[in-house]
C-alpha cells in the first residue's frame, strides 16, 4: 500500500516532521540563559546584543511568540519543506531549521490575520487568539518578532554554508511573504469585502494570500538542494494548486465546519463579506474546482519518482482535511 492509499502513514510522516519543528521552534523562542552561549546566537554569527540578559519586555515577547507558535497547527508548510528536501539529499537539520523559519512567517501572518483590524477573530488553534490572550500591541509585536526572526534563522550557516544559497532562500521568501505575496494578497482579500470580485480575481487573491507562502516551501527543498530550475518550477507549480485547493477547503470548512474540529469560529466568511471561490460558485462547484485543482497539483510531480509519494499524498489530505 503506498502512503496516497495509507492516511495513517502520512499522518506518521506529518508528525515526524512536527516533532522535530517544534523541538526546534521551542529552542530558538526559549529566554536566552544569562551563562552560556544560547541557540539564539546560532552558527557563527555574534550574539545579538543584549541575548545573555534578562529584559523583562524581551521575555514577555517571547512568551507571546511561543503562545502562538507552539499552539498546534497541521505544520503542512514545514511538512513541505521537508518532503521536498528529501529529494534533493538535503540534510533533516537544514530542512527543519528552513522550515522553522517559514512557519514562523506563517504564525505571523494568523496573529495579524486575527487582529480587530483585520479578521477580527478571537479563535485559533482551539484557543484564544493571541490579543485576546496578551493584548493588541503585544499581538503586533509579536507577529514582528517572528517575522523578522525567520530571516535571522535563515541567514545563519547552519542553514547552508553557501552563502549564495540561504541568499535564494532568504530573496524567494521575501517575496512570497511580502507585498508580492502573502501580505499582498491580505490586502486584496480587506479590500475585497463586499465587493464582487471575478473568479479569476479571486484566484489571483488566494494565490498570493496563501499559494506564495506553500510554494516557497516546497521549493526551499530544491533551493538548499541546489536542483535545477525546472524541479523548482514543477515544486511550485504543484505547491500552488495545492495551495489553491487549500485555501478553497479552508473557505469550505468556514460554510461546513465546526468550530470544534477546525478550532477556529465557522461562518465568519459570509459575515465579514470575503471574496472566495465558495462565495461565487457555491459548495457543489468550489468543492469539484478543488479536486481538480489536487489532480492538477500531483500531475507537476510525474518526473519524480515515488520518494515524492508523500507529496501526492498530501495533496489529497488538504482537501479531505475537517481541521
Ligand atoms: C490557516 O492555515 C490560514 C490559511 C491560509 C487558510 P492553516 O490551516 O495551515 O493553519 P494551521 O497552521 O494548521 O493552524
Ligand atoms: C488567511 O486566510 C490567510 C493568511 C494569509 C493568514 P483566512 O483569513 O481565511 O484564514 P483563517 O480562516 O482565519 O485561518
Ligand atoms: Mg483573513
Ligand atoms: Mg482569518
Ligand atoms: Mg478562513
Amino acid at each position: 500500500m503506498n502512503m496516497a492509499q495509507n492516511p495513517t502513514a502520512l499522518q506518521d510522516a506529518i508528525q515526524k516532521v512536527a516533532s522535530s519543528l517544534e523541538e526546534r521552534m521551542g529552542q530558538l523562542l526559549s529566554v536566552p540563559e544569562r551563562t552560556s552561549s544560547t541557540v539564539i546566537s546560532m552558527g557563527t554569527a555574534p550574539k545579538p546584543e543584549g541575548a545573555d540578559s534578562h529584559v523583562r519586555g524581551a521575555d514577555t515577547i517571547l512568551e507571546a511568540m511561543r503562545y502562538s507558535a507552539l499552539s498546534g497547527g497541521k505544520r503542512l508548510r514545514p511538512f513541505l519543506t521537508a518532503c521536498s528536501a528529501s529529494l534533493f539529499g538535503v540534510s533533516w537539520e537544514a530542512a527543519i531549521e528552513a522550515a522553522a523559519a517559514i512557519e514562523f512567517i506563517h504564525t505571523y501572518s494568523l496573529i495579524h490575520d486575527d487582529l480587530p483590524a483585520m479578521d477580527n477573530d478571537d479563535l485559533r488553534r482551539g484557543k484564544p487568539t493571541l490579543h485576546k490572550a496578551f493584548g493588541e500591541a503585544a499581538a503586533i509585536l509579536a507577529g514582528d518578532g517572528l517575522l523578522t526572526y525567520a530571516f535571522q534563522i535563515l541567514a545563519s550557516p547552519k542553514i547552508h554554508p553557501d552563502a549564495a544559497v540561504r541568499c535564494d532562500l532568504i530573496n524567494a521568501l521575501a517575496v512570497a511573504s511580502g507585498c508580492w505575496g502573502m501580505v499582498g494578497g491580505q490586502m486584496m482579500d480587506l479590500e475585497a469585502e463586499n465587493e464582487t470580485l471575478s473568479v479569476d480575481e479571486i484566484i489571483r487573491l488566494q494565490r498570493l494570500k496563501t499559494g506564495e507562502l506553500f510554494a516557497v516551501s516546497c521549493e526551499a527543498g530544491a533551493i538548499l538542494g541546489k536542483a535545477p530550475g525546472m524541479m523548482r518550477n514543477l515544486l511550485r507549480a504543484y505547491a500552488h494548486d495545492m495551495g489553491l485547493a487549500f485555501q478553497i477547503t479552508d473557505d469550505l470548512l468556514d460554510v461546513e465546519g465546526t468550530r470544534t474540529e477546525t478550532g477556529k469560529n465557522v461562518n465568519k466568511d459570509k459575515i465579514a463579506g470575503k471574496a472566495t471561490l465558495v462565495s461565487v460558485m457555491g459548495v457543489e462547484r468550489a468543492r469539484e474546482h478543488s479536486q481538480i485543482l489536487i489532480q492538477q497539483a500531483i500531475s507537476h510531480l510525474s518526473v519524480f519518482d515515488k520518494k515524492a509519494d508523500n507529496l501526492r499524498a498530501l495533496a489529497e489530505f488538504v482537501i479531505s482535511r475537517k481541521v
